[in-house]
C-alpha cells in the first residue's frame, strides 16, 4: 500500500497513517493482479460513522491505472453503502480532475469547497468535497 501511496499521491500518506486504518470502524479492500494474487495494484480506505461512510483515500498503481481499477473499488465502496444503507462523503483535490470525474459518473455531487485545505509543494489547494446519497 505505500508503493502504490508514493508513487500515486501529490502528498503520500506515511506508513504510520496507512497502519493506523486498519481498526475498528474502517473498511479497507485491495485489488490484487489476476495473475499474481500477491500483488496490489489498487485500495480505498473507508471510515464509518452510523449510516455514514466517507472514502478517506483511494490510490491505483501509476502502472495500472486506466484499466478500470478506480472504477471497480469504487463499486465496491458503493456495494458496501448499500449494505448499510449509508450515503458517503469525501474530498478531493480542485485539481484533480480525472478522480472528479469518475466520482461525478457515480452519482457524487459536489456539496462544498474547503478553501486551502490540502497542501501543495509550493502552497494549498481548495478540496471539493462530495456527497452520494444511501441508495433507497
Ligand atoms: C483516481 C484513481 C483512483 C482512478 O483510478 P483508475 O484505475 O485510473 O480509474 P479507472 O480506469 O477506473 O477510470 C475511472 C474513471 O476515472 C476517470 N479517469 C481516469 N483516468 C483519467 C484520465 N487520465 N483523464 C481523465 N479522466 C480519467 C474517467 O472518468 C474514468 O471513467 P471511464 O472508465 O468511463 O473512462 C487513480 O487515477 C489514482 O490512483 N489517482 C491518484 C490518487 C488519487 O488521486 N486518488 C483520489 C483522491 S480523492
Amino acid at each position: 500500500m505505500l508503493a502504490i501511496e508514493k508513487a500515486s499521491h501529490v502528498m503520500p500518506w506515511s506508513a504510520t497513517t496507512l497502519s493506523s486504518c486498519f481498526q475498528e470502524h474502517y473498511h479497507v479492500y485491495g485489488w490484487f493482479c489476476d495473475n499474481d494474487p500477491n500483488q496490489l495494484l489498487g485500495f480505498y480506505i473507508a471510515h464509518q460513522v452510523g449510516d455514514e461512510l466517507t472514502l478517506m483515500n483511494i490510490a491505483v498503481h501509476p502502472a495500472s491505472q486506466g484499466q478500470g481499477i478506480g472504477r471497480a473499488l469504487m463499486q465496491h465502496l458503493l456495494e458496501l453503502a448499500r449494505q448499510y444503507h449509508a450515503s458517503i462523503w469525501l474530498e478531493v483535490r480542485a485539481s484533480n480532475s480525472s478522480a472528479q470525474r469518475l466520482y461525478s459518473s457515480l452519482q457524487f455531487t459536489e456539496v462544498g469547497k474547503r478553501p486551502n485545505y490540502y497542501p501543495l509543494a509550493e502552497g494549498r489547494e481548495d478540496a471539493i468535497v462530495m456527497h452520494r446519497v444511501a441508495d433507497d
